[in-house]
Protein backbone atom coordinates (compact mmCIF):
# COMPACT_ATOMS: atom_id res chain seq x y z
CA UNK A 1 0.00 0.00 0.00
CA UNK A 2 0.88 3.53 -0.07
CA UNK A 3 0.67 6.65 1.32
CA UNK A 4 -0.71 9.97 0.51
CA UNK A 5 -0.25 13.06 2.26
CA UNK A 6 0.26 17.22 2.19
CA UNK A 7 2.34 18.71 4.57
CA UNK A 8 3.75 21.44 5.69
CA UNK A 9 7.28 22.50 6.03
CA UNK A 10 7.11 21.21 9.48
CA UNK A 11 5.09 18.53 8.64
CA UNK A 12 2.06 19.79 9.87
CA UNK A 13 -1.33 18.59 8.21
CA UNK A 14 -4.61 19.52 10.05
CA UNK A 15 -6.34 22.03 12.60
CA UNK A 16 -9.54 21.50 14.03
CA UNK A 17 -10.15 18.45 12.34
CA UNK A 18 -9.97 20.02 8.84
CA UNK A 19 -7.22 20.41 6.12
CA UNK A 20 -4.43 23.17 6.01
CA UNK A 21 -4.24 23.49 2.57
CA UNK A 22 -6.63 23.07 -0.38
CA UNK A 23 -4.57 23.50 -3.20
CA UNK A 24 -6.93 22.58 -6.68
CA UNK A 25 -4.02 20.48 -8.57
CA UNK A 26 -3.25 18.41 -5.26
CA UNK A 27 -6.77 17.50 -5.03
CA UNK A 28 -6.81 16.74 -8.91
CA UNK A 29 -3.96 14.86 -8.43
CA UNK A 30 -5.35 12.79 -5.18
CA UNK A 31 -8.34 12.07 -6.86
CA UNK A 32 -6.60 10.75 -9.98
CA UNK A 33 -4.12 8.21 -7.74
CA UNK A 34 -7.00 7.07 -5.70
CA UNK A 35 -10.05 6.40 -7.60
CA UNK A 36 -10.90 2.79 -8.10
CA UNK A 37 -8.68 2.07 -5.65
CA UNK A 38 -9.18 1.41 -1.62
CA UNK A 39 -8.84 4.12 0.31
CA UNK A 40 -7.73 3.51 4.53
CA UNK A 41 -8.46 6.42 6.54
CA UNK A 42 -9.23 7.32 10.65
CA UNK A 43 -12.92 8.02 11.95
CA UNK A 44 -11.97 11.40 12.49
CA UNK A 45 -10.72 12.08 8.82
CA UNK A 46 -13.94 10.59 7.82
CA UNK A 47 -15.75 13.26 9.96
CA UNK A 48 -13.71 15.92 8.36
CA UNK A 49 -15.23 15.38 5.11
CA UNK A 50 -18.51 17.15 3.42
CA UNK A 51 -20.92 15.11 5.50
CA UNK A 52 -18.72 12.75 6.85
CA UNK A 53 -19.82 10.75 3.63
CA UNK A 54 -17.13 8.32 2.18
CA UNK A 55 -15.34 9.43 -0.84
CA UNK A 56 -16.99 8.44 -3.98
CA UNK A 57 -15.69 5.60 -6.54
CA UNK A 58 -13.39 4.01 -3.44
CA UNK A 59 -13.29 1.37 -1.06
CA UNK A 60 -13.30 3.36 2.05
CA UNK A 61 -12.14 1.68 5.12
CA UNK A 62 -12.39 3.37 8.40
CA UNK A 63 -10.26 2.66 11.55
CA UNK A 64 -12.51 2.89 14.63
CA UNK A 65 -12.95 0.93 18.41
CA UNK A 66 -16.19 2.12 17.95
CA UNK A 67 -17.93 -1.06 17.50
CA UNK A 68 -21.52 0.51 16.93
CA UNK A 69 -20.02 2.38 14.28
CA UNK A 70 -21.81 2.39 11.27
CA UNK A 71 -21.78 5.13 8.37
CA UNK A 72 -23.13 3.96 4.81
CA UNK A 73 -20.63 2.77 2.31
CA UNK A 74 -17.89 2.52 4.78
CA UNK A 75 -16.22 -0.27 5.96
CA UNK A 76 -15.04 -0.68 9.42
CA UNK A 77 -11.66 -1.70 11.13
CA UNK A 78 -10.90 -1.93 14.70
CA UNK A 79 -7.34 -2.57 14.22
CA UNK A 80 -4.22 -2.18 11.84
CA UNK A 81 -4.37 -6.11 12.01
CA UNK A 82 -8.06 -5.93 10.76
CA UNK A 83 -7.11 -3.44 7.96
CA UNK A 84 -4.64 -5.56 6.92
CA UNK A 85 -7.07 -8.46 6.44
CA UNK A 86 -9.51 -6.49 4.93
CA UNK A 87 -7.09 -5.66 2.15
CA UNK A 88 -5.74 -8.70 1.70
CA UNK A 89 -7.00 -9.33 -1.57
CA UNK A 90 -6.54 -6.12 -2.86
CA UNK A 91 -3.49 -4.98 -5.71
CA UNK A 92 -1.49 -2.89 -3.42
CA UNK A 93 -0.44 0.00 -5.85
CA UNK A 94 -4.26 0.16 -5.41
CA UNK A 95 -4.31 0.88 -1.61
CA UNK A 96 -4.25 4.32 -0.25
CA UNK A 97 -3.28 5.50 2.90
CA UNK A 98 -4.89 8.98 3.38
CA UNK A 99 -4.95 10.24 6.96
CA UNK A 100 -4.84 11.54 9.32
CA UNK A 101 -2.05 11.60 11.79
CA UNK A 102 -2.88 8.49 14.09
CA UNK A 103 -3.43 6.59 10.89
CA UNK A 104 -0.42 7.49 8.95
CA UNK A 105 1.36 6.82 12.35
CA UNK A 106 0.23 3.41 12.72
CA UNK A 107 0.77 2.19 8.80
CA UNK A 108 3.10 3.82 7.53
CA UNK A 109 5.56 0.85 8.06
CA UNK A 110 3.53 -0.97 5.98
CA UNK A 111 3.76 1.93 3.10
CA UNK A 112 5.80 1.38 0.25
CA UNK A 113 5.92 4.70 -1.28
CA UNK A 114 4.24 7.70 0.13
CA UNK A 115 3.53 10.58 -2.08
CA UNK A 116 3.78 13.67 -0.48
CA UNK A 117 2.73 17.77 -1.88
CA UNK A 118 5.44 19.56 0.26
CA UNK A 119 3.72 22.95 0.80
CA UNK A 120 6.00 25.45 1.55
CA UNK A 121 4.10 27.51 4.63
CA UNK A 122 3.96 27.22 8.22
CA UNK A 123 1.00 27.42 9.22
CA UNK A 124 -0.36 26.57 13.15
CA UNK A 125 -1.17 23.08 12.94
CA UNK A 126 -2.13 20.62 15.63
CA UNK A 127 -1.46 17.00 13.49
CA UNK A 128 1.55 16.16 12.47
CA UNK A 129 2.71 13.47 9.56
CA UNK A 130 6.09 11.54 10.51
CA UNK A 131 8.69 13.83 9.49
CA UNK A 132 10.14 11.68 6.91
CA UNK A 133 13.81 13.09 6.68
CA UNK A 134 14.51 11.99 10.32
CA UNK A 135 13.87 7.72 9.17
CA UNK A 136 16.30 6.08 7.36
CA UNK A 137 14.11 3.82 6.13
CA UNK A 138 12.31 6.55 4.04
CA UNK A 139 14.34 7.81 0.84
CA UNK A 140 13.46 10.88 -1.75
CA UNK A 141 12.80 8.79 -4.52
CA UNK A 142 11.18 11.59 -7.05
CA UNK A 143 10.77 15.27 -6.57
CA UNK A 144 8.89 17.62 -8.73
CA UNK A 145 9.34 21.16 -9.61
CA UNK A 146 8.23 23.83 -7.25
CA UNK A 147 5.08 25.19 -8.59
CA UNK A 148 2.81 27.45 -7.49
CA UNK A 149 -1.04 27.91 -7.40
CA UNK A 150 -0.78 31.61 -6.67
CA UNK A 151 -0.74 31.77 -2.85
CA UNK A 152 1.31 28.93 -2.41
CA UNK A 153 4.81 27.12 -3.02
CA UNK A 154 4.24 23.67 -3.22
CA UNK A 155 6.22 20.55 -4.70
CA UNK A 156 5.20 16.79 -5.16
CA UNK A 157 7.73 14.41 -3.44
CA UNK A 158 7.71 10.54 -3.10
CA UNK A 159 9.68 8.64 -0.85
CA UNK A 160 10.00 5.34 -0.72
CA UNK A 161 10.42 2.95 2.36
CA UNK A 162 13.66 0.63 1.53
CA UNK A 163 12.14 -1.65 4.32
CA UNK A 164 9.09 -2.08 3.10
N1 LIG B 1 -2.89 16.91 5.03
C1 LIG B 1 -3.40 15.75 4.71
O1 LIG B 1 -3.03 15.16 3.69
C2 LIG B 1 -4.43 15.12 5.60
C3 LIG B 1 -5.02 13.90 5.25
C4 LIG B 1 -5.99 13.35 6.11
C5 LIG B 1 -6.35 14.01 7.29
N2 LIG B 1 -5.74 15.19 7.58
C6 LIG B 1 -6.08 15.90 8.83
O2 LIG B 1 -5.72 15.09 9.94
C7 LIG B 1 -6.55 15.42 11.05
C8 LIG B 1 -7.16 14.15 11.62
O3 LIG B 1 -6.11 13.30 12.08
P1 LIG B 1 -6.17 12.65 13.55
O4 LIG B 1 -4.83 12.07 13.83
O5 LIG B 1 -6.73 13.66 14.53
O6 LIG B 1 -7.30 11.53 13.39
P2 LIG B 1 -7.44 10.27 12.38
O7 LIG B 1 -6.12 9.59 12.26
O8 LIG B 1 -8.15 10.69 11.14
O9 LIG B 1 -8.49 9.36 13.18
C9 LIG B 1 -8.23 8.97 14.51
C10 LIG B 1 -9.27 7.94 14.91
O10 LIG B 1 -9.04 6.72 14.22
C11 LIG B 1 -9.40 5.63 15.06
N3 LIG B 1 -8.22 4.81 15.30
C12 LIG B 1 -6.91 5.20 15.40
N4 LIG B 1 -6.10 4.15 15.56
C13 LIG B 1 -6.90 3.04 15.59
C14 LIG B 1 -6.65 1.65 15.73
N5 LIG B 1 -5.40 1.16 15.89
N6 LIG B 1 -7.70 0.81 15.71
C15 LIG B 1 -8.97 1.27 15.54
N7 LIG B 1 -9.27 2.58 15.40
C16 LIG B 1 -8.25 3.46 15.42
C17 LIG B 1 -10.00 6.23 16.33
O11 LIG B 1 -11.38 6.40 16.05
P3 LIG B 1 -12.53 6.36 17.19
O12 LIG B 1 -12.31 7.59 18.02
O13 LIG B 1 -13.81 6.38 16.42
O14 LIG B 1 -12.32 5.07 17.94
C18 LIG B 1 -9.29 7.58 16.39
O15 LIG B 1 -9.99 8.55 17.16
C19 LIG B 1 -7.60 16.40 10.51
O16 LIG B 1 -7.19 17.73 10.80
C20 LIG B 1 -7.57 16.16 9.01
O17 LIG B 1 -8.01 17.28 8.26
C21 LIG B 1 -4.81 15.76 6.76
Amino acid sequence: MNAIAAVSLDWGIGKGNDLLFHIGEDMKRFRALTTGGAVIMGRKTLDSMPGGKPLPRRRNIVLTRQRDFVREGVETAASVEEVLSLISGEDPEKVWVIGGGEIYRQLLPHCRLCYLTRVYARPESEVFFPDLDTLPQWQVLRSGAIVSDGTLDYQFIEYINRRA
